[in-house]
């Protein structure tokens, strides 16, 4: 029999499943009301009453903010009944409160859970990131290389012209030199105004999504989740975190991080096994949004395993009570 103190990925992931869930329908009734914060909160509320009903001692280690800023799902805050593995939560209960509050694609609730101690504390700063699919050789692109060289670069181990290439990007004033460095290239961009989990999510399944690679930058915790996505469905990630002054780099050494010249990779981002559940909002390319009907609600999930590469989408279907 199992050690109840393993980490139980495969028993472990269900709850998971139903945790996204629950933050989805919680925020589902605020779904194109103009009001972010209480999406978020709505969100916030039911993820973390469904996390404390998991048999599991875990610590949010990327979470709402510091206990400071976040009463609730705050990086430090211990969730679970505290019987079962100590694991790592990385959550965002709601990745694109903007894009719920505006009801536009792509907003998802997204959670992992990992071994304690494996997930980076990213502290909440930017990260300038990278991403591809995956099939392709180590090295293929790098954060060293310019936006062009990486458009070349991964045409290239594709077999195909840099004008079949699709990047995604977030629009940000901040990214207008590289969208035009990239374009010179010939290849088209998919600007995205918010959701930079699901932009690098997007990159896993290029024949669903049309998205060949991510660039650019966004949160730092976001990359994480990002990351532990792609351990799951296969497919490279780089990250550097990026500091605009020095409260950034005391929240970085807070966080235990010491060199800030680092490029992560994926897997030191996440270290070990890792369990990744998202569930659309907002209807997006990669999974269909909350269904609202007079007496039900559909939601749909992706729910995947890094140590089988399993990806299961599980659809939900409740009378509405
Ligand atoms: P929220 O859901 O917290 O609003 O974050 C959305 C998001 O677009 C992330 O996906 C992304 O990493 C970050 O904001 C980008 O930050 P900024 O808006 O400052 O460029």
């Amino acid at each position: 029999m199992a050690d109840k103190d393993e980490f139980q990925d495969r028993l472990l992931s269900l709850g998971l499943a139903r945790v996204s869930e629950a933050a989805a329908l919680a925020s589902a009734q605020l779904i194109g009301r103009g009001d972010e914060k209480a999406a978020d909160q709505a969100a916030v509320n039911a993820m973390r009453d469904q996390l404390n009903l998991l048999d599991i001692a875990g610590v949010v280690v990327i979470g709402e903010g510091e206990r400071d800023e976040a009463p609730m799902l705050y990086i430090g805050e211990e969730v679970g009944t505290g019987n079962g593995p100590a694991v790592d939560i990385a959550l965002d209960p709601l990745e694109g409160t903007t894009l719920t509050a505006k009801d536009m694609p792509n907003a998802l609730t997204v959670i992992a859970m990992a071994p304690r101690g494996t997930l980076l504390h990213a502290p909440d700063v930017y990260m300038d990131k990278l991403a591809i699919g995956p099939g392709f050789r180590p090295g293929t692109v790098t954060m060293s290389m310019s936006p062009s060289e990486r458009v070349s670069a991964l045409a290239a181990a594709k077999g195909c012209s840099t004008e079949d290439i699709t990047v995604c990007v977030l629009e940000r004033p901040r990214h207008e030199e590289m969208i035009a460095e990239i374009r010179s290239t010939g290849a088209a961009i998919r600007l995205i105004t918010d959701g930079d989990v699901a932009g690098v999510m997007h990159c896993a399944e290029p024949e669903v999504t049309g998205i060949d690679m991510y660039m650019g930058s966004g949160g730092a915790p976001e990359g994480v989740l990002a990351a532990a996505a792609l351990k799951c469905m296969g497919g490279q990630f780089f990250g550097k975190l990026l500091f605009r002054n020095e409260d950034e780099r005391a929240r970085a050494r807070k966080a235990g991080i010491t060199n800030f010249d680092r490029v992560y990779t994926r897997d030191d981002l996440v270290r070990g096994d890792v369990i990744f559940a998202a569930t659309g909002v907002t209807n997006g390319s990669l999974l269909s949004g909350i269904k609202r009907e007079p007496k039900m609600v559909t939601t749909e999930t992706i729910l995947m395993r890094s140590k089988t590469g399993s990806v299961r989408r599980v659809t939900y279907r409740s009378p509405i009570r």
